[in-house]
């Protein structure tokens, strides 16, 4: 059985943690915040991920899975360690990898044997090697002779599917310098491999780019299908079945063409936007990556135009938006388009009421200045509406009583910004419809 320590309990980090924890590995999460380190060892998660309650709960159930605020424990009593701090983006587009290296500097003060560090944060490419030589000279410094290995293992994860995703990968990518730091890390994903999910392993380098590239290249495609979108609009043309029409050739797939108010989360435009970065410092200008931002920043705009179209003047309109979380299935709302669209109507004076069946808490906790009226069920929020935005996916959405909605509403306009309604539908109770490249 491996031991393992993970550093950074947050969302990648408890993830992976409990992950590894269930296919039978033993595993300590470590996490500078110390607050955060009781409440999960007490088994309760500071996020809402699917599954991932029931995951840590029997994990720490049979001790598999625990929890510590000494890093030196972390350190001692695991040969490998996974490095899952945040690395958030600064003011100059770069990214923050103050967390990394203090967690290099904990490892190199209590390392007590060969160590396997396993930088899994996503990390501006070179910084595996930043790492090892980081490291190299701590040790060197304090006369320590003890070996070590660093590889670079990028996470693919989905917020809302984290869990199914880490059983189910598409690929492991392991950046490795030697064969015997990649067979440790085949054997952590022995049981995956042993499914057939392929590995593919590269130098350290290639396996952080990897991480960027696939990150862009899902905001490309969304980016893409957006301005199709803003084409269809113009020219009667159903963005769905352009989407179905070009994803059904498996050279481009159905995937991430789903048009709407724009990527969020704390992915997506962080990593295109440092890999831009990265890119502009070495004397490149990354044109696809700037348009890909650009095209996501208009789409708030767009969104809005939409709100405007529909109701004239915002000031002291009624608006109901359904969903503020970045995606369904999350209470998450960093770089949420929803926001992005509630900040605007909030700064355009009209009064927004917002129902999320998940991320009200969060929002309510993190935005305590926004001037919102929260609401208990859509219903509520929809009552007395000029304008219902449907911003988030949320399955509830799928199935709403537009009967009942139309006695609630003062105005019935309905602007889907995810498509998930025929318009003809809800044309059909007599509301006015639009979508994203579709009317
Ligand atoms: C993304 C990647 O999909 C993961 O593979 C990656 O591991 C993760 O970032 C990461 O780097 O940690 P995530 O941010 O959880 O995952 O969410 P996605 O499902 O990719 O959605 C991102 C945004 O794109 C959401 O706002 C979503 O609504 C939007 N989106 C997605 C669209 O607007 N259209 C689509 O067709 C798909």
């Amino acid at each position: 059985m491996h031991h393992i320590s993970i550093i950074g309990a947050g969302y990648v980090g408890l993830v992976t943690g409990a992950c590894l924890a269930a296919l039978g590995m033993h595993v300590i999460c470590y996490d500078i915040d110390g607050e955060k380190i009781d409440t999960l060892s007490k088994g309760v998660l500071p996020i809402y991920e699917p599954d991932l309650q029931y995951l840590v709960t029997n994990c720490i159930k049979n001790k598999r899975l625990e929890f510590t605020k000494d890093l030196k424990v972390a350190v001692e009593c695991s040969e490998i360690i996974f490095i899952t701090v945040n690395t958030p983006t600064l003011d100059n587009s770069e990214c923050d990898l103050t967390h990394v290296y203090e967690a290099v500097r904990g490892i190199a003060e209590h390392i007590n044997g060969y160590k396997l560090i396993v930088s899994k944060s996503t990390v501006p490419v070179g910084t595996g090697r930043g790492i090892k030589q980081m490291l190299r000279e701590m040790l060197n410094a304090s006369g320590n002779r003890i070996s070590f290995d660093v590889v670079s293992n990028p996470e693919f994860l989905k917020e809302g599917s984290a869990v199914y995703d880490f059983i189910n990968s598409d690929r492991i990518v392991i950046g490795s310098e030697n064969e015997f730091a990649a067979n440790i890390m085949k054997e952590v994903y022995s049981d995956q491999i042993m499914c057939g999910v392929p590995v593919l392993v590269t130098n350290l380098e290639t396996a952080e780019m990897i991480k960027y590239a696939a990150n862009s290249f899902l905001a490309a495609k969304i980016s893409f299908i957006n301005e199709m979108a803003a084409i269809c609009e113009l020219c009667d043309a159903d963005v769905t079945q352009v989407a179905k029409g070009i994803g059904l050739d498996s050279r481009i797939g159905l995937q991430f063409l789903k048009p709407g108010p724009g990527f969020g989360g704390s992915c997506f435009s962080k990593d295109v936007r440092a890999l831009a970065g990265i890119s502009a410092k070495m004397g490149f200008r990354p044109v696809i990556l700037d348009s890909i931002l650009e095209i996501n920043r208009q789409q708030t705009d767009r969104m809005l135009q939409k709100i405007k179209n529909a109701v004239g003047e915002l000031k002291s309109k009624n608006i109901a938006v359904l969903g503020v979380a970045f995606k369904p299935g999350t209470d998450d709302i960093r770089e949420s388009p929803s926001l992005a669209v509630i900040n605007k109507l909030v700064e355009d004076e009209a009064s927004v009421s917002i129902y999320d069946p998940k991320a009200l808490n969060v929002l309510r906790k993190t935005h305590p200045g926004l001037k919102l009226h929260y609401c208990r069920n859509p219903y509520t929020a929809c009552a007395k509406s000029d304008c219902v935005v449907l911003a988030t996916e949320w399955p509830e959405f799928a199935d709403l009583d537009f009967v009942r909605l139309k006695t609630l509403v003062r105005r019935p306009v309905f602007l889907d910004l995810r498509n998930v309604y025929q318009p003809s539908y809800v044309k059909s109770f007599g509301f006015y419809y639009e979508g994203v490249g579709i009317k």
